[in-house]
C-alpha cells in the first residue's frame, strides 16, 4: 500500500488559521509583531526564500522589513545593522539569510542577534536552551518537522528515530527535539558505517543530507514514517531519467521545464513507507510557518519579559 502523504501545505494552513487568531488578539492589545530580514547580495535562491518570508508576513498582517546590503558588505557593517535592529522596539524578529558572502564572519553576525529576537533559533543561547529542554525559539525547519509529526498523529514515544545529516540548522536540533519527545535517536552522517542498515532500523527517518534521492526504497522499513527535508533541483537529463525512471509525471515536468525538484529521499520510498512528506509541498511550507510562529512568539516573550521587570 502506498504511503500516506503528509502534506505540509494543509498543516501550514492549520497553523496560519491559529496564528491569525493570536495576531488578532495581539492587535487588540495594540501589538503588531514584526520581522526584519537581512538579505545580502543577489543569490537567487536566497531572494526567493526571503521574498516568500516577507509575503507570509504580509498575508498574516505582521510587520515586515527587508534590508538588502550589497555582496561586498563587511562583518562590521553587518554587526552595525544587527545592532540597530536589536535596538528597535517595532522589530520582534531578526532573520539574517544564509549563506553570507565569504568575507563576512557568519558566526559573529549570528551571535550578535539579540537571542530574544533570534527567530531562526541559531543563536548559541537558544541552542543551549534547546539542549537543556527549556526551548524558547527553535530553528524553523526542525520545529516544522515536529509539527508535521505531531499533527499527523505519529507516535514518537519509544520510537526509533534516525536523523540522517548533522547540520547545526537541521540535523542536530532535530535530534534534540525528537529526544525530548522520548524517541530513541540515532544521528547519522557521512562517516556512518552501514547507513542503509541503520536507517532500516528506524520507525521514523528524517533525511537532511542535501543529496538528491539518496535514501532508497531498500533502506526503509515497511510502514516507517519518512520526513524529507531535502530540496534538490535536478537539471541533468541522465540523473532525471535515473531517479524518475518509474515516475512519468516527474519526467514530463523535467522535459517541459528543464529541471525538476527532488528531496533527499527517492520517490520510490513512497511504495514502502507508511507515511511520507512530499517534495515540494512537505517540510518547505512548514519552515516559513514556523518562522511566522516564532515571530509572534518572540513578540509575546519579549513583552512578557519587559512587563515582568521590576
Ligand atoms: N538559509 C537556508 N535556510 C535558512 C534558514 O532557515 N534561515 C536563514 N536565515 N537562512 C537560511
Amino acid at each position: 500500500m502506498p504511503a500516506r502523504i503528509l502534506s505540509g501545505n494543509a498543516i501550514r494552513d492549520q497553523i496560519y488559521t491559529e496564528l491569525k487568531q493570536e495576531i488578532a488578539a495581539l492587535a487588540a492589545a495594540g501589538i503588531r509583531p514584526g520581522l526584519a530580514a537581512v538579505l545580502v547580495g543577489e543569490n537567487p535562491a536566497s531572494q526567493i526564500y526571503v521574498r516568500s518570508k516577507i509575503a507570509a508576513c504580509e498575508q498574516l498582517g505582521l510587520g515586515s522589513w527587508m534590508e538588502t546590503p550589497p555582496a561586498t558588505v563587511t562583518t562590521d557593517e553587518m554587526l552595525a545593522r544587527v545592532a540597530l535592529l536589536n535596538a528597535r522596539d517595532d522589530v520582534d524578529g531578526i532573520l539574517v539569510q544564509l549563506p553570507l558572502p565569504p568575507q563576512v564572519d557568519s558566526k559573529r553576525v549570528l551571535e550578535a542577534v539579540d537571542p530574544a529576537k533570534d527567530v531562526d533559533g541559531f543563536h548559541p543561547v537558544n541552542l543551549g536552551r534547546l539542549v537543556s529542554g527549556r526551548a524558547g525559539l527553535v530553528a524553523c525547519t526542525p520545529a516544522g518537522c515536529m509539527e508535521i509529526l505531531r499533527r499527523s498523529g505519529i507516535a514518537l514515544e519509544g520510537a526509533n528515530a534516525v536523523v540522517v545529516g548533522r547540520s547545526d540548522i537541521v540535523g542536530k536540533p532535530m535530534a534534540l527535539l525528537l529526544m525530548h519527545a522520548n524517541a530513541t535517536v540515532t544521528i547519522c552522517h557521512s562517516k556512518t558505517r552501514d547507513l542503509p542498515g541503520v536507517v532500516r532500523g528506524a520507525d521514523i527517518v528524517v533525511a537532511a543530507i542535501g543529496r538528491a534521492a539518496m535514501v532508497e526504497p531498500g533502506w526503509v522499513r515497511p510502514g516507517a514514517t519518512v520526513i524529507d527535508v531535502g530540496i534538490n533541483r535536478i537539471t541533468d537529463a541522465v540523473e532525471a531519467r535515473r531517479i524518475f525512471a518509474n515516475f512519468p509525471t516527474k519526467l514530463a515536468q523535467f522535459t517541459e521545464k528543464g529541471s525538476v525538484l527532488v528531496g533527499d529521499v527517492h520517490p520510490g520510498v513512497a511504495e514502502v513507507a507508511g507515511a511520507m512528506t512530499p517534495v515540494p509541498g512537505g517540510v518547505g511550507p512548514l519552515t516559513i510557518a514556523m518562522l511566522m510562529s516564532n515571530t509572534v512568539r518572540a513578540a509575546r516573550l519579549r513583552r512578557a519579559a519587559v512587563a515582568g521587570k521590576p
